[in-house]
C-alpha cells in the first residue's frame, strides 16, 4: 500500500513568506526585493538553507537559478520541476513568486514527512529575476535556461548603475565560466509546474480555489527615447517647442489607445516607467526615455500592434520635430500549458475536492521561459481584488494551502511516471 501523503499547511506557509517578506529594502511601504540587493541576497541565503534543512541538495547555476533537489529513486529519470521567483518589482506584496517557491518547499516537506521518495527527482527552483525591475528584461534565470541569455547578452545588459549581469554575477562568485552550459536540452526536464498567485480578479470572482492556466501571456517591451530641445519654459513661445515630454505622452496615448481597440482579447499595453531629462520644473525637456509593456496570448497581434506604436511614434516624432528611437528589449512567445500536465491537475482537484476553473495568464512567468524545453503548467490561487504588484497584494495562506495540496499531488504524478 502507498504511502499517503499528508495536507499542506497554511501555517507553515505563513511563516515561511512572512520570513521572506523581512529581506525587504523598503518595510514603510510594501516590499522591494531587487535582484542581488542586500535582501535578495538574504533572502536566498534563508531560502537555500531552508532547502537544506529538508534534506534537499542545493546548488547554483551561473546565473544565479537555485535548485533545491529532493532525490528520487532512479537517478537517470529525467526531473520533475517546481518554483518560482523571490525577487519583487518596486513596492510589491509579499506573494508574487513567493508563494510558487514555498509551495515547492511545503511539497518536499510533506514527502519528506511521508516518507515518499518517487521515482524522479523533484527540483525546487527559484528563477533569477522573473522581474525586470533591475536589469530592465524580466525572466533572467529562466532565459537562460532556456537558451536565450548567452553569456554576451548578460555582459550587455546593464542596471542604472551602468553594471552588466554578467560583472554582477561574477563578483558575487557565481560560475560565470560556465554560463553557456545553463542551458537545458528539450528533454532533461520531464515536467515542470509552477504555483503561483491569480494577479487577476477571476478566481475571486469565480469563487474558485484554484486556476488551471491555459496559456500563458507574453511581453513586448520597447524602450522609446524621445529627442527634443531643452530650452526655458517661460521664454519659449508654445509654437516654437521641440518637447520631448509632450511626444512621448502622445506616443503614450497613442499606445493605450491601440490597446483599447485591439480585436485580440488579451490584449494589455502599459507605459510604466519614464525618465524626463532634466527633470525640473521651469525647463522644457530635452529627453524622455519611457518603456511600453505589450502583452498579449496572440503572437501575431501583439507583433501587430507594435508595429503600429512604431509608426505611430516616428509619425508624432516628424509632427512635432522630435528624434524617436524605439528599442525592442524583448519580443517573447506566449506559452500554452501542456495538456497532459493540466488534465492531471483537473483530476487532483475533482480527488481533492478543490474548486477550480481554466483561466488564462495575462502576467508572464518563468514557466513561460521553461515551457521552451519542457511541458509546462501553472497552478494559480486567487488574488483579494486581483491585486498585484502592489503592497494591497494578498492571498489567504488557507488558499495557498489549497493550491498546494493539488501542486503536490500533481508533481508526485508526473515524478512517478
Ligand atoms: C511579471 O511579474 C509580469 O510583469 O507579468
Ligand atoms: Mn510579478
Ligand atoms: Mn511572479
Amino acid at each position: 500500500m502507498r504511502k499517503a501523503i499528508g495536507k499542506a499547511s497554511a501555517e507553515k506557509i505563513r511563516s515561511w513568506l512572512e520570513h521572506i517578506n523581512q529581506y525587504n529594502s523598503t518595510p514603510e511601504f510594501g516590499t522591494t526585493r531587487v535582484l542581488f540587493t542586500d535582501p535578495e541576497i538574504k533572502a536566498r541565503a534563508y531560502v537555500k538553507d531552508e532547502m537544506q534543512q529538508l534534506g534537499m541538495e542545493v546548488h547554483e547555476d551561473a546565473v544565479g537559478n537555485i535548485f533545491g533537489i529532493y532525490r528520487g529513486l532512479e537517478a537517470e529519470a529525467s526531473p520533475v520541476w517546481t518554483g518560482s521567483h523571490i525577487d519583487t518589482v518596486l513596492n510589491a506584496g509579499m506573494f508574487d513568486g513567493m508563494s510558487g517557491v514555498v509551495a515547492g518547499l511545503e511539497v518536499v516537506r510533506l514527502l519528506r514527512e511521508a516518507g515518499i521518495r518517487p521515482k524522479r527527482s523533484l527540483a525546487v527552483v527559484v528563477y533569477t529575476s522573473e522581474e525586470p525591475t533591475r536589469f530592465r528584461l524580466g525572466c533572467l534565470g529562466s532565459r537562460a535556461l532556456a537558451g536565450r541569455l548567452a553569456a554576451t547578452e548578460a555582459a550587455a545588459l546593464y542596471d542604472a548603475e551602468g553594471r552588466s549581469l554578467y560583472e554582477v554575477l561574477e563578483q558575487l562568485g557565481f560560475p560565470v565560466q560556465d554560463f553557456d552550459k545553463v542551458a537545458k536540452k528539450k528533454g532533461e526536464v520531464f515536467a515542470a509546474v509552477e504555483l503561483h498567485i491569480d494577479q487577476n480578479g477571476v478566481l475571486e470572482q469565480a469563487g474558485q480555489t484554484v486556476g488551471i492556466v491555459k496559456t500563458i501571456c507574453a511581453p513586448t517591451v520597447l524602450e522609446i527615447e524621445v529627442k527634443g530641445k531643452q530650452s526655458h519654459a517661460g521664454g519659449t513661445n508654445m509654437q516654437d517647442r521641440h518637447d520631448a515630454y509632450m511626444a512621448a505622452c502622445e506616443i503614450s496615448l497613442q499606445a493605450e489607445k491601440l490597446g483599447r481597440e485591439s480585436a485580440s482579447e488579451y490584449t494589455t499595453v502599459t507605459v510604466g516607467k519614464m525618465e524626463i531629462v532634466p527633470n525640473a520644473v521651469n525647463v522644457i525637456p530635452g529627453k524622455v526615455v519611457f518603456s511600453v509593456d505589450i502583452r498579449d496570448a496572440d503572437y501575431q497581434a501583439k507583433n501587430g500592434l507594435a508595429d503600429k506604436l512604431k509608426e505611430a511614434a516616428a509619425r508624432i516624432g516628424r509632427q512635432r520635430g522630435v528624434a524617436v528611437a524605439v528599442r525592442e528589449v524583448n519580443n517573447d512567445h506566449p506559452m500554452p500549458c501542456a495538456g497532459s500536465i493540466r488534465e492531471i491537475i483537473e483530476t487532483k482537484c475533482k480527488k481533492l475536492g478543490v474548486s477550480y476553473m481554466q483561466t488564462i495568464s495575462g502576467a508572464f512567468h518563468d514557466s513561460m521561459l521553461v515551457g521552451e524545453f519542457a511541458p509546462v503548467a501553472m497552478i494559480f490561487v486567487p488574488s483579494h481584488g486581483g491585486i498585484s504588484h502592489s503592497p494591497q497584494e494578498w492571498t489567504d495562506f488557507a488558499e495557498i494551502a489549497a493550491g498546494t495540496d493539488v501542486l503536490a499531488a500533481t508533481l508526485l504524478e508526473l515524478a512517478e511516471q
